[in-house]
């Protein structure tokens, strides 16, 4: 994968109607003139951003960004007719789905993993899903395509019934030179995937010096805590260091269950610094994203503060970078240091993200 520079990236094409919504820019930091073309259009780099991943495979337009997103919301791509993406991955809840371990699938079997946001994926520069099994998102959706407890279509029976819709085969030329394949479907559907930008949250409107980006003292409190004993994960504007660590929910892997999901990292590259490492969720709209971590064992927040101070388990993969309490596993956390936390976290929340009708279904 390959990183260019965000100016480059800006000067490739894109869409003036996407990510429209900074207008309202005060002060010297301007948005950069969109440049427009009807076939080929890029994402606009927030300007507290960095520079996003660049796949040259699979550039983005906005005929593939608009069959993506009707892929991403046809419940036809499932076996029973009934399952789309967004079953599992709901706009308003940051598009994850609200239940520690979901049963929305064909099956109606309980899935092994919580559901994750889909935030800023064109960010994501280390691997998909909790232990970075997938590597890009090219080929990430075979996953819930083809398994049986989520979408559970063969390739041939997706490419069938799609080929039968006249519709998708004029969306797929539109959008594609070779038409209607495997490949073009995941590509449409990473296409709409990284136009999920997060970036318009109050903080991100106290930090571009916006209308409307007014924190106050808890808050602004709660941003230095965080900075203080939570960004070297979750770190920067993503609010993600997109790597794996473990953060001590458990000091023991040996559980078989769950497709052996618990040792985490572990379950891809076999090092053993890696078990019970899991990729770091970003903390952007993490207050609409309840239940949390990768099995979905915290109901609420308070739970989440709750480990981090107390309940840090020290195994021996457990990060260093949690040992905050004289040496000791833990962050130890007074009760007003978590309410400043909370009070932070929800200026993170991006109604404009969550509303936003250019992600929504049809
Ligand atoms: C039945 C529920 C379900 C359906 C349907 C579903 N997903 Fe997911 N999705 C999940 C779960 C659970 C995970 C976490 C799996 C893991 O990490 O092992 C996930 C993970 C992901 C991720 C990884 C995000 C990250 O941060 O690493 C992406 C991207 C994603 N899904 C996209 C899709 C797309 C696209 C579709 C439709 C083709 C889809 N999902 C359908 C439940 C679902
Ligand atoms: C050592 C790195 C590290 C530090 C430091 C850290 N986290 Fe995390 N955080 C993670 C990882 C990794 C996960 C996912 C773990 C899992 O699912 O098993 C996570 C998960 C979370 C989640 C759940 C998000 C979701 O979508 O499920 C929240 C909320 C969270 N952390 C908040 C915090 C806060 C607040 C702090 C500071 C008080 C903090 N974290 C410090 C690495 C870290």
């Amino acid at each position: 994968m390959l990183k260019i520079h965000s100016l480059q990236w800006l000067l490739m094409l894109f869409a003036g109607g996407l990510f429209m919504a900074s207008c309202d820019i005060i002060g010297d930091v301007n948005p950069p003139e969109p440049l427009y073309s009807p076939t080929l259009i890029g994402i606009q780099v927030p300007a507290n951003f960095p520079s996003p991943v660049v796949m040259p495979d699979n550039p983005i337009s906005k005929e593939g960004v608009l069959l993506g997103r009707t892929l991403f919301y046809d419940p036809e791509l499932s076996l029973d007719g009934k399952v789309s993406c967004s079953s599992c991955h709901n706009q308003e809840l940051a598009f994850s789905d609200g239940v520690s371990l979901g049963n929305f699938g064909v099956s109606g079997k309980e899935l092994v993993r919580h559901s994750p946001t889909l935030i800023n994926m064109a960010w994501m520069d280390q691997g998909f899903f909790w232990d970075g099994g997938s590597k890009n998102l090219e080929s990430q959706a075979f996953g819930p395509l083809t398994h049986a407890d989520e979408m559970g279509m063969s390739l041939d029976n997706l490419e069938k019934r799609l080929t039968a819709d006249p519709e998708y085969s004029e969306l797929f030329l539109n959008a594609f030179e070779d038409g209607l394949t495997f490949q073009n479907i995941a590509k449409a559907l990473a296409q709409f995937e990284r136009t999920l930008i997060s970036s318009n949250s109050r903080y991100d409107k106290y930090v571009r010096n916006e209308r409307g980006g007014n924190l106050n003292d808890l808050e602004l409190k709660g941003l230095n805590l965080v900075q203080e004993k939570c960004s070297s994960c979750h770190s920067g504007e993503l609010f993600t260091d997109n790597a794996f660590h473990n953060n001590g929910l458990d000091n023991s892997f040996t559980d078989e269950s769950h497709e052996l999901s618990y040792q985490g990292r572990y379950r891809i590259t076999f090092e053993l610094e890696d078990l019970g490492a899991f990729k770091t969720p970003t903390l952007r709209n993490t207050m609409v994203s309840a239940p949390y971590m990768h099995d979905g064992r915290f109901s609420g927040i308070e739970e989440v503060l709750e480990h981090y101070s107390e309940g840090v388990k020290a195994a021996k993969t457990t990060s260093r970078l949690l040992y905050q309490n004289n040496g000791k596993a833990g962050l130890a956390l007074s009760d007003s240091d978590k309410e400043a936390i909370i009070a932070f976290l929800h200026t993170l929340t991006d109604e404009e993200f969550l509303y936003n009708p250019d992600f929504s279904g049809f």
